[in-house]
């Protein structure tokens, strides 16, 4: 694999997926979302320094970053407990954070609920529960399109280009198939919105090595459309091997932080992270 996977020839150049401009069919949120200040500079999706955790509980984030720029992979890892999903959910409005801001575009979104972020361009697959297993594939893709009053059939049309075994597996119920393809309904379900950026949390968790090149493939050809994508996994060498930029979370707090290279090179990094 290249360092650069855009410089990757195959794959799809199609930028109508995404939303990169924000000339989507999405409602521009910016006159009814409450008082948001804008500041051009940084990353297009950042966590700054967030500390907090759930309810009342101790503080579980402490001063974590993690940012996505446009056209960039990048990738959180990390031991079992180390924070990576709830710094997500953090990003994602679905835990306050005590202290710290998380910004898209220049603009911050601290205040504002998951919903309000999906209609500001925020595309978000959870580790658990990413699926509705009783309905069948393309009503998920349906529920997905729930902020659009559009006609979002050329979307569904892309994502099963994106997913061909999505388009043959239409009408069943998405309980009903593999690890791989479900994973495949939750990101195309995200789609769905036409997102600015997309947050995965372990794509590829409990599928066999060969669904997991697959995945990493296809979400390497969704980031060449130009859709940012900031994605947490288990698999550190071969998420950091297709990574723009990795972070390493230890306890809630930032332990390394580098281009993916970086951090493959990193003596440190590897005897204690990437098994050598
Ligand atoms: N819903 C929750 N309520 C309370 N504590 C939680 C919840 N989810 C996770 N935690 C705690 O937060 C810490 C980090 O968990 P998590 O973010 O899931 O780690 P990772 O994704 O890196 O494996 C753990 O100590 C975990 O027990
Ligand atoms: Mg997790």
């Amino acid at each position: 694999m290249s360092d650069n996977p855009y410089q990757n020839d195959h794959g799809n150049r199609d930028a109508s997926i995404t939303n990169a401009h924000g000339a989507g069919t999405m409602q521009p949120a910016h006159n009814k979302s409450g008082p948001t200040t804008k500041v051009d500079g940084g990353p297009f999706l950042i966590g700054d320094t967030m500390t907090g955790g759930y309810g009342k509980g101790p503080d579980i984030l402490h001063d974590c970053t993690i940012a996505v720029d446009k056209g960039e992979i990048a990738v959180i890892v990390g031991p079992n407990g180390a924070g990576k999903s709830t710094a997500m959910k953090a990003v994602f409005g679905m835990l306050d954070v005590r202290s710290g801001a998380v910004r898209l575009d220049g603009e911050d979104i601290t205040q504002l609920t998951p919903q309000d972020r999906v209609i500001k361009g925020m595309g978000f697959v959870p580790q658990t529960s990413n699926i509705f297993t009783s309905m069948t594939v393309e009503e998920n893709l349906e529920m997905g399109a729930f902020i659009r009053t559009d006609d979002f059939s050329d979307t569904m049309e892309q994502v099963y280009e994106l997913f061909p075994i999505l388009r043959e597996k239409r009408n069943q119920p998405a309980g009903e198939l593999s690890g791989g393809q479900r994973q495949q309904v939750a990101v195309g379900r995200a789609l769905m919105t036409k997102p600015k950026v997309l947050m995965l949390d372990e794509p590829t968790a409990g599928v066999s090595p060969i669904v997991m090149d697959e995945l990493f493939d296809r979400v390497i050809e969704v980031a060449r459309t130009g859709l940012p994508i900031l994605m947490v996994e288990q698999n550190a060498k071969q998420a950091l091997e297709i990574a723009d930029k990795g972070y390493v979370l230890v306890q809630g707090r930032n332990a390394y932080t580098g281009t993916g290279q970086e951090l493959l090179a990193d003596p440190e990094v590897r005897k204690s992270f990437l098994g050598g």
